[in-house]
């Protein structure tokens, strides 16, 4: 359906025109009806076509022409239109006839949107959310912060500070209609400090002009509910994953198997949040549900993104949501992706080399290119479809010295603001040399494959050998496939046997 005046004015027309001939034969009923059918047209713009079909079934076999009587038709309209159409009175009254009026309609992009809004430490706020993005391209939107605090017994009336606000813009470049905006207000005194309670406002102004603006309630606190130890360590969890929007039809045996074994990687202290932008479906669900149920894990529904056109299911929102959501609930974020696994290659425990990397407020890690195609041949011995995923994709693209994505970690309290792939907000270093210590095996491809994933099978000296594969070297690699008997008593002591797969 095209939806620009012109269409939709030809179409009104021509239902008009329909609707006066059918009529014909009664001719001041036909035109109080037919003003009757502009004025619900003019109102409920969606809905003709509804009225035009009904219209055309009666003058179906009547070929249209315009009736002498149209013109007039609009005009009376629009002036029992006019309580409503400021903009249609105007055109009215206007008598120079050079004086060009534009009329607006409807909505493209709102100026903010907000997804959250958090307290980030005993002065400091941040606020997430999306903004138009050519507003940011061509003009100069900026942001104020305001403190109002509830009375309390020493001064009975509400007081207020304010606070600059700066702006950053972590997925510029890769935005769309909308692009994100994480606004940092940060104040001289501490907020709240005698519990009261109060309210954080974000003023949200157009462009440079200081007197167009929005006035946002971005966060309150209940009085007694603000406790300066929360943002100081220790936190809650030694690690925190942040999961990036999940969409598209996952395999619930893959998300089984990535639940299973990082929750064992991560060890107790660990929580997990995913973003569900339409990926968790019943049976995702179910393979997470004992795990949420033991509370190691918490799903977000953000499926109502989708009414906001940004980049990738609004991911770039969601890590930045998350980021401050969880500030200081962990020592360490970790953000990537379902089809990824954490590894550390010799022996290396995740403490000791965060241990070791601790000076660094992120570290980005390596991957491991795995196929998710390509298996051993060894049949006589084995039933594939009973194996998990990272059991049996055992082959390994082998070319070093490409660039490839990596993934990252980050001490949440340094940062400010985050992207995909890492950081570029933050106070501290970044470390990237760490493929010595910690790498992530990538099944690309696997987690929407509902079939067999053993598409190729190799024969069995592939293992000590190199194989081309799409012009693509691959060696065999079995150190995940290692771990599976661990993973598997994992899961079972934790959750009990999972009942959809055995
Ligand atoms: C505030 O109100 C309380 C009781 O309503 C009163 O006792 C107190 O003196 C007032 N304080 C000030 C600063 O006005
Ligand atoms: C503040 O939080 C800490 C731990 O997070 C807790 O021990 C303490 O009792 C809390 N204080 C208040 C006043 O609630
Ligand atoms: C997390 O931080 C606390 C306090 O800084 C520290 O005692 C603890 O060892 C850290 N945990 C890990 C896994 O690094
Ligand atoms: C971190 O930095 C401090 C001060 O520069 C230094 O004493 C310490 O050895 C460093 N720790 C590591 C693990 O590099
Ligand atoms: C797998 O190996 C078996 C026995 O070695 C052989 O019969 C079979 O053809 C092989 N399958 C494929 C797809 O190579
Ligand atoms: C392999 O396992 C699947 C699922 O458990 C089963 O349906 C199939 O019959 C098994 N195939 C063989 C050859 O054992
Ligand atoms: C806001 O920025 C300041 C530095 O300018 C930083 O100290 C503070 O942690 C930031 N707050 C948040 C919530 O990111
Ligand atoms: C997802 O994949 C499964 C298995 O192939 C299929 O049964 C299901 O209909 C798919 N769901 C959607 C929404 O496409
Ligand atoms: C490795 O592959 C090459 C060529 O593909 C072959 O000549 C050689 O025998 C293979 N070696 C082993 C150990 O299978």
């Amino acid at each position: 359906m095209r939806k620009d005046g012109a269409a939709a004015a030809s179409v009104s027309g021509n239902t008009v025109g329909k609707v006066f001939l059918c009529f014909e034969t009664k001719p001041l009923v036909a035109t109080l009806l037919a003003l009757t059918l502009v004025m619900v047209i003019w109102n409920l713009q969606p809905y003709y076509e509804n009225i035009l079909s009904a219209a055309s079934r009666c003058s179906a076999s009547v070929p249209f022409s315009p009736t002498p009587t149209m013109p007039s038709l609009p005009i009376t309209a629009t002036s029992l239109a006019e309580k409503k159409k400021k903009k249609m009175e105007e055109k009215l009254t206007t008598t120079d006839p050079n004086k060009r009026l534009f009329s607006a309609y409807g909505n493209a992009a709102a100026l903010f949107v907000q997804m959250g809004a958090y307290r980030g430490g005993p002065r400091t706020f941040a606020v997430v959310g999306l903004a138009s993005k050519p507003i940011h391209v061509y003009g100069r939107p900026w942001y104020k912060c305001e403190w109002i605090s509830n009375p309390n017994n020493n001064n009975n009336r509400s007081s207020s500070l304010k606070a600059k606000a700066y702006k950053m813009l972590p997925d510029w470049g890769y935005g769309r209609v909308y692009t994100v905006v994480v606004v940092n207000c940060t104040f001289n005194v501490t907020p709240n400090e005698d519990n009261a309670g109060g309210k954080l406002i974000l003023y949200a102004y157009y462009g440079e002009s200081p007197k167009r603006y929005e006035k946002i309630t971005a966060l309150e606190e209940a009085p007694g509910s603000y406790n300066e130890s929360k943002y100081r360590p220790p936190y809650q969890y030694d690690y925190l994953y942040c999961g990036s929007s999940l969409y598209g039809n996952l395999s619930a045996a893959r998300m089984r198997e990535w639940m299973a074994y990082h929750a064992w990687f991560f060890g107790e202290s660990s929580h997990f949040v995913f973003h569900d932008a339409g990926g968790i479906s019943a049976e995702v669900e179910a393979v997470l549900e004992p795990w949420v149920r033991a509370g190691r894990v918490t799903i977000q529904d953000i499926r109502a993104q989708a009414e906001y056109d940004g980049y990738y299911y609004n991911q770039f929102l969601v890590v930045n949501d998350c980021l401050h959501r969880y500030r200081h609930a962990a020592n360490w974020t970790f953000y990537f992706d379902v089809d990824e696994y954490i590894y550390l290659p010799d022996g290396n425990t995740l403490q000791s080399v965060l241990n070791e990397f601790s000076n660094n407020t992120q570290f980005t890690i390596e991957q491991n290119a795995m196929s998710s195609v390509l298996c051993l041949n060894d049949s006589s011995t084995r039933n594939y479809s009973r194996e998990w995923g990272f059991e049996k994709l055992v082959f390994r693209d082998s070319r070093t010295k490409i660039r490839r994505d990596r993934k990252y970690a980050i001490q949440a309290k340094n940062a400010y603001s985050t992207g995909v792939h890492m950081s570029e907000n933050v106070i501290g270093g970044t470390l990237h040399q760490t493929e010595t210590k910690i790498r992530y095996y990538h099944y690309h491809n696997s987690i929407t494959v509902h079939e067999e994933l053993c598409r190729v099978l190799l024969p069995m000296s592939a293992k000590n050998n190199i194989t081309w594969f799409n012009n693509l070297p691959y060696v065999y690699d079995d150190n995940m496939k290692k771990l599976i008997p661990t993973i598997k008593d994992f899961e079972r002591t934790s959750i009990g046997s999972v009942h959809l797969f055995s």
